[in-house]
């Protein structure tokens, strides 16, 4: 991300070395969560396809496989309608699979809890929830993500594959979108950002 992209539509939430090292943490806590046992991640579709790509290169375990299940749950909106539709199923059983669903954000935690409900009904060995992202102040429900890289603020998000109308997912940030401002997003004067820890 270029200095120049003040005078972008966007600003910088967290940077992408902020994000390197939050998901290698989390995938070193995942590697010693599921030691000797086989786990499925499941990806939910589009969002959280670029941080499934980096958590899974983060967790060192022998046995790991993917799926993905494709989810609408916006349409073009910067708001949660609360309706969520899957637009594609899993193509392997998870039944008897230990199952972690790779979400790219927390929001009401609608989407998070339709999607537990059905895949629960699959029968799962058992079923966790990795976020890289939570906005735990928009629960409509209450439900708690078992892996979560950041705490957010309630501001619209793009980039590292989050969308605002399918465009920003390319972003190699977590960004706040200006113009999210004009669709009745909320924008904080001051958002806190987010930069690599200090390595000591
Ligand atoms: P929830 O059902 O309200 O928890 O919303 C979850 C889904 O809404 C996420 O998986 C995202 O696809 C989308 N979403 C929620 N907040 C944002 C945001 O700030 N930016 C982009 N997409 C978001
Ligand atoms: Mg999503």
């Amino acid at each position: 991300m270029s200095p120049e992209s003040t005078t972008k539509q966007w600003h910088v939430m967290i940077e992408p070395e902020a994000i390197a090292g939050r998901v290698r943490e989390m995938g070193a806590q995942i590697t010693a969560d599921y030691q000797g046992r086989p786990l499925r991640l499941v990806g939910v579709l589009k969002g959280a396809w670029i941080f499934l790509a980096d958590l899974i290169r983060a967790i060192d375990l022998e046995d790991v496989s993917v799926d993905f299940l494709g989810v609408s749950s916006y349409g073009n909106e910067s708001r949660s309608s609360g309706e969520v539709k899957i637009t594609k199923d899993l193509d392997m059983s998870i039944e008897g699979v230990d199952v972690l669903i790779v979400e790219d954000i927390l929001d009401t935690g609608e989407t998070f809890h339709y999607l537990t409900g059905v895949l629960q009904a699959a029968r799962p060995r058992s079923l966790k929830v990795a976020t890289l992202l939570d906005k735990t102040s928009r629960r409509t429900r209450p439900v708690k993500a078992d892996y979560a890289g950041f705490v957010i603020p309630d501001e619209f998000v793009v980039g590292y594959g989050l969308d605002f109308g399918q465009k920003y997912r390319q972003l190699p940030a977590v960004c706040v979108l200006r113009s999210a401002e004009k669709q009745g997003a909320t924008i904080a004067p001051q958002v806190q950002i987010f930069r690599r820890k200090e390595d000591s």
